[in-house]
């Protein structure tokens, strides 16, 4: 048997709980060249550097597949694995991820179709200046429906963190902030499950069941783009609330989008829009009751919950990295030279505990100062959804630990989803004494 990578080890199911140790013994070459030809770089400094480097592209259709595996001299252990176990990694991203739209999302393409895609959504659902109030003005919206989910707990002695608490809040504000039938969720619920599930890369690419998982993922990504083509053309038809029949009725200073572009926007918004809130909330939860101490301090000292989500989501990333990129020249980083066409993954989750940027990274401080984490990730796709995660998180969290008596895990680690990308505990059962008014 031929020992992998840290990060193929880091990417197998069973390590999904925990990672860290992987990313460590991987941030010892900030920049490694993987069998199938991939560089995954996972030192904060030199990802800060390509996210900010005009040589490094998001868009897909510029990546030609992967290198074959090479065994120079100077290969390091990171290379000797067998090549083969990623050799369909590149299919699984194609058929489960942004390639099956006619067009790319704003996050899978480049400057200056990138800019000018970003600058025709922004007006319709960012606040200041184009809309101040849109994100802010729907704080109490969102503190009624965290009420609600928290009222529903009553007389119950265990709860669970993800299906009743971190998974209907974003969800309900995404279809509400989109428009976005919420009728509709079961629907698009259990296609998002089943192309998070293909979604995939590493070893287990090699494993009896994921051509079967590919072809399920590849079908439910077809099915909720004809979702999403729907929904903007019926909003064509007949105007209605959100944010996406604002982008297909109205014209801004740059016209209107395509329609292609309207539908893999849509798609984007409505799943980066509520599975990576789900993730934090479920993670802070998490991560408050395995550190009692942060748990009390945050219950005497509410203020915190803004410094806290930002450590909570350091923390604990809720997308452990970014996988579209490639280098469209060579790149001379780190003692290493990306070949030109190379695919890049930034490993947000190691940058985010690595200890050259963040003192003691593995221990949680609410109050961390100078918490520059890559959380919603840095540059021209930084997170476009930030200000209403961060509005979501820190009302959900915020009124979990004030309300909930004497939470206490009832397993550690929970299970978790499969997905490598958005990492996040499947379920999050808490044993409860009552919830307080
Ligand atoms: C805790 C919640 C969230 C986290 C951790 C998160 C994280 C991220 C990260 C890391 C990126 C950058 C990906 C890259 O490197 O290219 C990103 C981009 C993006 N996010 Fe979020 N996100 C969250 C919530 C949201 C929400 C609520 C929305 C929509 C309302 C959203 C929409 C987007 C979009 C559209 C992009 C692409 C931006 C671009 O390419 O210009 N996200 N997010």
């Amino acid at each position: 048997m031929v020992e992998e990578t840290p990060w193929q080890q880091a990417l197998r199911y069973a390590n999904r709980a925990d990672p860290y140790p992987f990313y460590e013994e991987l941030r010892r070459t900030p920049v490694a060249r993987q069998p199938d030809g991939t560089y995954v770089v996972s030192t904060y400094r030199e990802i800060v550097a390509l996210l900010h480097d005009p040589r490094v592209s998001s868009d897909p259709r510029k990546a030609p597949s992967p290198a074959p595996a090479e065994d120079s001299a100077e290969d390091s252990a990171e290379d000797s694995a067998e090549g083969s176990a990623e050799d369909s990694a590149e299919d699984s991203a194609e058929d489960s991820g942004e390639r099956q739209g006619a067009e790319p999302s704003i996050i899978t393409c480049d400057p200056p179709e990138h800019d000018r895609d970003r600058r025709m959504m922004t007006p319709h659902f960012v606040g200041p200046p184009h809309a101040p109030a849109l994100v802010s003005g729907l704080e109490p919206e969102i503190r009624h429906l965290v009420d609600g989910l928290l009222d529903r707990m009553r007389g119950k002695t265990r709860i669970d963190a993800v299906d009743e608490f971190a998974y209907p809040l974003p969800v309900t504000v995404i279809c509400r902030v989109l428009g976005v039938p919420l009728e509709d969720e079961p629907r698009f619920h259990q296609w998002i499950e089943t192309a998070l599930d293909a979604w995939e890369y590493g070893p287990e690419t090699a494993s009896e069941d994921f051509p079967a998982r590919l072809a399920g993922g590849s079908r439910a990504v077809q099915e909720f783009g004809r979702f999403a083509a729907e929904l903007c053309d019926r909003y064509a038809r007949q105007p209605g609330p959100g944010m996406l029949s604002t982008m297909v009725n109205e014209d801004g200073p740059e016209g209107r989008m395509s329609r292609g572009l309207l539908t893999s926007n849509a798609l984007l918004l409505i799943f980066a829009g509520h599975e990576t809130t789900v993730n934090l909330i479920a993670h802070s939860v998490l991560t408050l009751l395995r550190h009692p101490d942060a748990l009390e301090k945050l219950r005497h000292r509410p203020e915190l919950i803004v410094s806290g989500v930002e450590e909570l989501l350091r923390f604990e990333s809720s997308v452990q990295f970014w996988p579209t990129r490639s280098a469209v020249a060579d790149i001379d980083i780190a003692g290493t030279t990306i070949p030109k066409g190379a695919p890049i993954f930034l490993a947000y989750g190691s940058a985010n505990r690595d200890p050259e940027q963040f003192t003691d990274p593995d221990g949680l401080d609410l109050e961390r100062r100078d918490n520059q984490h890559l959380g919603f990730g840095q540059g021209i796709h930084f997170c476009f959804g930030a200000p209403l995660a961060r509005l979501e998180v820190q009302n959900a969290v915020g009124e979990f630990v004030r309300r909930v008596e004497n939470p206490r895990l009832v397993e550690d680690p929970p299970p978790y989803r499969r997905n490598q990308i958005f990492r996040g505990p499947r379920h999050v059962l808490v044993d409860i004494d009552g919830i307080r008014d």
